[in-house]
């Protein structure tokens, strides 16, 4: 499935929408056995762009799959492409903290991250309700 994977989003970089940084990234994630895969998309307004990670992750959930069993990304990076801190808290709302990060350059490098350890301690639901207000 790693294979799979990381195909599927060697094939999603290739759609990236990336005039300014010229950083093309694919991902795709496994859920609910099936395959979707997102690019980065960005925008004239930097800040609205979408990573390549979110953007496979939303449509999975739009498409009404919640649960993430594993994720690639892949990127013509100087080594394997590390998610960025937005899409590590995306990924942790959606994903066991034990499923598998799958990153890749296209030279072939790999490393593998669990969620845990892309975002030890992330921020979740059950964290509002345990609060007790004062
Ligand atoms: N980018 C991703 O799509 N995923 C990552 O893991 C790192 C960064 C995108 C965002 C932006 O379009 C470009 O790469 C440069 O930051």
């Amino acid at each position: 499935m790693q294979e799979k994977l990381l195909e599927a989003a060697i094939t999603a970089r290739l759609r990236a929408y990336a005039p300014y940084s010229g950083f093309f990234v694919g991902a795709a994630v496994l859920a609910d056995g099936q395959i979707f895969s997102g690019c980065n998309i960005e925008n004239a307004s930097y800040g609205l762009t979408s990573c390549a990670e979110r953007t496979a992750i939303l449509k999975a959930v739009s498409e009404g799959v919640r649960t993430i069993e594993a994720i690639a990304v892949v990127a013509d990076s100087p080594g394997p492409v590390s998610p960025c801190g937005a899409c590590r808290q995306v990924i942790a709302e959606f994903a066991q903290r034990s499923v598998p990060v799958y990153a890749a350059n296209l030279s072939g490098m790999r490393r593998t991250w669990t969620v845990e350890e892309l975002l030890p301690g992330a921020f979740e639901a059950r964290d509002m309700m345990e609060t007790t207000p004062q």
